[in-house]
């Protein structure tokens, strides 16, 4: 019995600071979603850890007289060795200090999609809007990712702003009139859009990663570790005997903060902005939205300014870790 392969026609592709992210279709299928870290870590090659990594099916290549071992293992690895692992991106875009970024990224992206894909499929990514007060390092970014998916052999390819994927992924029912808001690893990304046309788009350069490195410096703790923390057990609404939690609601808090503010000061400035004519859906997408209580203290925190527009209602997205790839996917499949 032989078993076809299936190739997707159509894939989204989320290509986040903290993890690339997939979401495969082919036919009439349900998405399939598949992800890894976009980071790595190099070992001295030598072919016992070669064959033991080939035995355990870990994603790695050879460099020189280097072993890169990239995607989800890289962090336990980088962990038992007690090195940081590398990142090929920060802050929502490619990191111009980390010599291998392309490759590996290049090397994630085959890790994620390439099982499932074939040159003719239709890819559409995942880019964030400009840091409000940032300078614009966008079109750089955006056009690398471009060569890199060309270099992978895709053909058809185009992007999506990540807050208007998570509208296209999450409001259908208002009918993709509302607000996407993307709290990433590197950036918070935030959409306004009336029946799926952006009116508002910005960043705001405070994530996951502003959070745990702000709460290390001040407990003393290392990163990685505030990370693991955070992921295991932080949540809102606690009582802080724990120096870290306190220091984590701190640095959330402050991000929140910058979120809403932005809200508030880009339906200022913006000129496009309809008369909606209706109160708007928000939805929260994206891993830092994941810890219980969130959704409560975004709602509160909104409600201390004044927007030009009412909020019908904030809710978390069906799956913060997916919504941007399914957006993404939309995105394509409706082109
Ligand atoms: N269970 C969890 N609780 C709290 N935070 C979490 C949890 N899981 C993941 N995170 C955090 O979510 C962030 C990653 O989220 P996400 O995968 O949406 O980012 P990204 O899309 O890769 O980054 P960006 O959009 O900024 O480029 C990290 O800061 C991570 O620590
Ligand atoms: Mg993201």
């Amino acid at each position: 019995m032989t078993t076809e392969k299936k190739i997707a026609e159509v894939v989204g592709l989320d290509v986040g600071t903290s993890r690339i992210v997939g979401a495969v279709k082919c036919g009439s299928e349900d998405a399939i979603v598949d992800s890894q870290l976009n980071a790595f870590v190099s070992l001295p090659h030598t072919k016992l850890t070669g064959q033991s990594l080939e035995r355990e099916g870990i994603p790695h290549h050879v460099s020189g007289d280097q072993i890169v071992v990239f995607g989800n293992e890289s962090a336990r690895m980088a962990d038992l060795l007690g090195r940081e692992i590398r990142r090929p991106m920060t802050r929502g875009m490619l990191n111009s200090q980390e010599a291998e970024s392309h490759q590996q990224i290049e090397a994630i992206i085959r890790a994620v999609l390439g099982e499932y894909t074939a040159s003719e499929t239709k890819v559409c990514f995942s880019v964030p809007a400009p840091p409000l007060g940032g300078e614009d390092g966008l079109t750089y970014h955006e056009a690398t990712l471009r060569q890199i998916l060309e270099q992978l052999g895709y053909k058809d390819i185009r992007s999506v702003n990540e807050g208007v994927a998570v509208i296209y992924s999450e409001l259908e029912e208002s009918n993709f009139t509302g607000i996407g808001v993307s709290c990433g690893g590197g950036l918070c990304n935030v959409a306004v859009a009336y029946m799926s046309v952006p009116v508002v788009t910005f960043s705001v350069a405070k994530g996951g990663d502003f959070i745990d490195s702000g709460a290390a410096s001040v407990t003393g703790e290392l990163v990685n570790r505030v990370r693991i923390l955070k992921e295991e057990s932080f949540h809102f609404n606690g009582h802080f005997s724990d120096k870290v939690q306190q220091a984590l609601t701190v640095y959330y808090d402050d991000m929140i903060s910058a979120i809403v503010q932005g809200l508030r000061d880009s339906f200022g400035t913006s000129k496009s902005v309809p008369k909606f004519g209706r109160a708007l859906p928000l939805v929260l997408s994206g891993g830092g939205v994941l810890p219980e209580g969130f959704r409560d203290r975004f709602e509160k925190a909104l409600k201390t300014v004044s927007l030009p527009v009412q909020i019908s209602e904030v809710r978390l997205a069906r799956q913060p870790l997916e919504a941007t790839a399914r957006g993404a996917l939309m995105a394509a499949l409706s082109e």
